[in-house]
């Protein structure tokens, strides 16, 4: 009998095939809806690897529900949805997809942070809606991104990727990290701060941390509120890292000037939350990675990592190294 893979989202011809060469496979079909959880629970009891995707969690009582499941590939860098203690007690290997997302990851934050101080997506909704009549000295005019203080939270590979871009754009780089980015020092300028000098100086307060227990709720009213009037906030790593309605209420306040995010508590944002009339908010779906050229890197890189365990063979991108049991 072939291995099983079940794949928790529909995912394109060719990856699907590629999965079908060498196993039985199935996926979820509905483009729009992530699978039902009686329905992922169902097929891991039969299933030797999941393709999973960031809305899929992946906890203790799915890894009960196993039978001979060996590999979660997940199709994205972050892996607060997985329960990596509980995968490597069943014994099952956790992949993600790091490194091919990088820079496609941080062109989407600079874009976000571009649009959000030049107020690209209210200028362009301005238009369309037949409101340009005339060309005038102030009309939407946002701030400037050259030569001012980018402060960037999480100095990971997306974060210097990141500070790269914003050496392009000559502004002063600053970082909060765990550890000390020397590299990143060196390369590029950026000056290591406490997270309170950061949100004191920069401009543009950027967050890349990975969601984890010591993140979680990292951002507070009272950091909105360390922050200049005139700065902005971006994140692009996960909601959950900030206190939301916090957020809302500094943006209210106007204790800082404007938010860019691709990322929220609950996705997908409800029809009636604030950030969706607040015109100084700037909010895309949790596209970071979303160009056609990455998304297919990282759906190939969950397919060889599901090739390797099932073959007993290393996988390039294994999360929970301590679950090794490769020859
Ligand atoms: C997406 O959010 C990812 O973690 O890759
Ligand atoms: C504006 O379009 C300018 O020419 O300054």
């Amino acid at each position: 009998m072939k291995p099983f893979v079940y794949v928790t989202r529909q995912v394109p011809d060719a990856i699907f095939e590629r999965l079908a060469i060498k196993y039985d496979v199935e996926m979820w079909k509905e483009a729009d809806k992530a699978v039902p959880r009686e329905i992922l629970l169902e097929k891991v009891s039969k299933a030797d690897a999941l393709l999973t995707v960031i809305t899929d969690v992946v906890d203790e009582e799915l890894f009960s529900r196993a039978g001979s499941l060996k590999v979660v590939a997940n199709m994205a860098v972050g892996i607060d949805n997985i329960d990596l203690d509980a995968a490597s007690r069943h014994g099952v290997s956790i992949c993600n997809t790091p490194d091919v997302l990088t820079d496609t990851t941080a062109d989407l934050t600079f874009t976000l942070l571009l649009a959000t101080a030049r107020r690209v997506i209210e200028a362009a909704e301005f238009v369309k809606d037949g409101k340009w009549t005339s060309w005038a000295p102030m009309m939407l005019v946002g701030t400037d991104v050259h030569h001012k203080k980018i402060g960037i939270v999480g100095m990971g590979k997306i974060g210097t990727a990141v500070a790269k871009r914003a050496a392009g754009f000559d502004m002063d780089i600053l970082y909060h990290n765990r550890n000390r980015h020397e590299v990143a020092e060196e390369m590029l300028g950026a000056q290591y701060r406490s997270l309170d000098a950061l949100l004191e100086e920069a401009d543009f307060v950027i967050c890349l941390a990975p969601l984890t227990d010591d993140t979680r709720g990292l951002f507070q009213r009272e950091h909105f509120q360390k922050m200049k009037n005139e700065a902005i906030f971006i994140n692009a790593s996960r909601g959950p890292i900030i206190n939301e309605q916090a957020l809302i209420e500094a943006l209210e306040a106007k204790e800082i000037a404007a938010a860019g995010l691709d990322v929220f508590d609950k996705e997908p944002l409800h029809a009636a939350h604030p950030f969706l009339t607040m015109k100084n908010v700037v909010a895309l779906p949790h596209i970071g990675s979303a160009s056609k050229e990455t998304r297919m890197t990282m759906m190939m890189t969950c397919c060889e990592n599901i090739e390797a365990v099932i073959d007993n063979r290393h996988p390039r991108t294994l999360v929970n190294k301590e679950v090794l049991h490769f020859d």
